[in-house]
Order: C-alpha cells, then sequence, then structure tokens
C-alpha cells in the first residue's frame, strides 16, 4: 500500500494517479476532496504518526506542505508547524514503520544566483518556504528518504492556480498575459512528474533526483504554450518581475540539471514542445 499526502495538490493528484495504475493507493488531503483516487480527509498537523500506524504503508510520498511562498513569508509560523514540523513526525514514524521515503521538495532551496543547479549542488534559500522545505529535505535524507525536487509545476487536474492553466485560460480567450522575461526556472507538467515518481519507486532510487523541465524564462514558456496551442504570441507581453510586487523573494534562476533525472526515468523532461502537446490534449479533455 502506498500512501500520497497532498493528493490535492497539483503534483499530488498525478502522483497517486500514475501510481494507482499498478499499486493500492490512498490519498490525503485536507479541505480539498478529490476524485478517481481512493482517499482520505485527514488534518495531518493533528496526529502524523496515528495515519502512518494505521495504514503501515510499504511507501510514503510525502507531498503535502504550504507550498503558497507568500502565504509561507507572511505567516511562519503556520508554514513551519506544517512544513517542518509535520513533515518530521510522519517522516520518523515511516522510517520507524520500515515504510519507504519519497520527499517532494522544490528548485526554491536555491538562491537563484547561478541556475541549472545539480543534485549536489549547496542549497540556500532567499525565502521562508524554501528554508522549510530544505529542513524537511534534510529530515528525509537522514530518515534514508528520497527527495524529488521539481519546479514551477503546471496542469491540469487539482490543486491551485498554476501559471500554464492561468496562461491558456487566459490566452484561449484572446486575452494578454504578462510574463517575466528575466526570472528563469524550469516549468514541469505534473502529469510527468507523476511517472517520474513511479519509475523512481520501481528503480529504487536512493538520494536527491531533479525531476523538471527545461530552463525557460516565464515569457519564453509563454511563447511556447502560443507555438503548441496555436495562440497569438503578440498577447504575451514581456515585463520584468520587478512589476510583481511579491511578499517573498523570489530567486532570479533556479533552474534545474534534470540530466539524473531524465537518465534514472527514461522521460524526455527537457523537451518542452512535447510536454506542452500533452498538457493541450489534457486541457481539451476536460
Ligand atoms: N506548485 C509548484 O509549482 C511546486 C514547485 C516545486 C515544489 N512543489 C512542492 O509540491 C508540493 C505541493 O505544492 P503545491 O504548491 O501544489 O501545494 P498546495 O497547492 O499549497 O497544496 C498543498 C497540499 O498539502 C495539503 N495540506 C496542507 N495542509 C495540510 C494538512 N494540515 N493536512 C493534510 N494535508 C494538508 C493540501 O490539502 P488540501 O488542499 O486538501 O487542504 C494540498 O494537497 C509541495 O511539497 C511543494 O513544496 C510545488
Amino acid at each position: 500500500m502506498i500512501l500520497v499526502t497532498g493528493v490535492s495538490s497539483s503534483p499530488g493528484y498525478k502522483i497517486a494517479l500514475k501510481l494507482s495504475e499498478s499499486y493500492d493507493v490512498i490519498g490525503i488531503y485536507n479541505e480539498h476532496p478529490v476524485a478517481n483516487i481512493n482517499s482520505i480527509k485527514y488534518d495531518l498537523t493533528k496526529d502524523p504518526e496515528k495515519i502512518i500506524e494505521l495504514y503501515k504503508p510499504e511507501l510514503l510520498v510525502h507531498t503535502a506542505a504550504i507550498g503558497n511562498v507568500d502565504l509561507c513569508e507572511e505567516n511562519r509560523d503556520f508554514c513551519y508547524n506544517i512544513n517542518v514540523n509535520t513533515s518530521r513526525r510522519l517522516l520518523l514514524k515511516a522510517k520507524q514503520m520500515n515504510t519507504k521515503i519519497i520527499y517532494i521538495s522544490t528548485d526554491y532551496v536555491f538562491d537563484g544566483k547561478r541556475g541549472m543547479y545539480k543534485e549536489n549542488d549547496t542549497p540556500a534559500p532567499i525565502n521562508y518556504y524554501g528554508l522549510t522545505k530544505l529542513v524537511s529535505e534534510n529530515i528525509a535524507l537522514s530518515m534514508y528518504g528520497t527527495v524529488v525536487r521539481i519546479a514551477a509545476v503546471y496542469g491540469m487536474g487539482y490543486g491551485r492556480a498554476n501559471f500554464g492553466k492561468y496562461m491558456v485560460d487566459k490566452l484561449s480567450k484572446n486575452e494578454k498575459i504578462d510574463a517575466a522575461k528575466d526570472q528563469f526556472l524550469s516549468p514541469t507538467l505534473n502529469t510527468q512528474i507523476g511517472e517520474a515518481v513511479k519509475k523512481i519507486f520501481e528503480k529504487d532510487f536512493n538520494g536527491i533526483i531533479h525531476i523538471s523541465g527545461p530552463r525557460l524564462s516565464r515569457f519564453d514558456f509563454a511563447l511556447k504554450m502560443c507555438q503548441v496551442f496555436d495562440f497569438d504570441r503578440s498577447l504575451v507581453n514581456p515585463v520584468s518581475i520587478d512589476s510583481f510586487k511579491f511578499k517573498a523573494p523570489r530567486p532570479i534562476d533556479s533552474s534545474l540539471d534534470n540530466m539524473l533525472g531524465e537518465n534514472v526515468t527514461g522521460i524526455k523532461l527537457s523537451d518542452s514542445n512535447k510536454s506542452i502537446e500533452i498538457f493541450k490534449g489534457e486541457y481539451y479533455a476536460i
């Protein structure tokens, strides 16, 4: 049995969906129920150990976290309680019960001064969210868990609004969007994260691994969307990241080197046109 926390998040849902093709999966959500996955409502902050004791999973994929970067910056105790305290208790119990651990982490553990970070580069988060995720990465690693770093997740399914879907929603109605020319990241399709996590589990990979798309500015990502979806590219307005008034600082270039991720999973994560084609199919299927 596999337990997936954060099943109502964009990556968590697709991870659970993919794993449930081959395994018994139970997803944990808190406020947002999901369809098509065997799942339960459970507030992990209350008694995280109990859920591991109850199900004795073979694998725990720990995706639940406060992923809203600005919310974390402003509500630090709230964020720390879930992203660190709850994670620590859950992961410790998993280790005690001989449950394998996959901890879902983020490109935001890096400061973004250089970009194309490899798995063994030194993290240096510049916002509180990144700091809490880094602390829990280290907890997971100390429990012999695997850390899967993902980035700028887009796609269909569940979870908070994501940049990819927002863009297509607007551009398909011929509405203009702003996209930063000077922020670089590795937009990653949630469906491919699901496939990759299944491969990582089945190959018994241990350590840190980056599952991410190619390095792109948000502006170039938007233009790729226009190309694949056949939207008018003049609707995409190039702006500076400084025009967005974020509460938490953002890394300027948090792109991830995904060579290990591609080699281990065999998934062509760098081919953004192919990823966007998959996304397009899912967008119009719904
Ligand atoms: N989004 C991205 O672009 C991105 C990039 C890199 C890494 N990540 C990582 O991916 C994961 C999901 O991120 P996200 O941004 O998609 O997150 P999100 O939209 O903030 O979703 C958070 C998830 O955690 C669950 N959760 C929160 N508090 C909980 C609690 N007390 N008890 C049980 N479940 C709780 C939520 O359940 P409910 O919604 O049901 O309350 C939801 O499924 C995180 O680990 C994040 O660090 C995301």
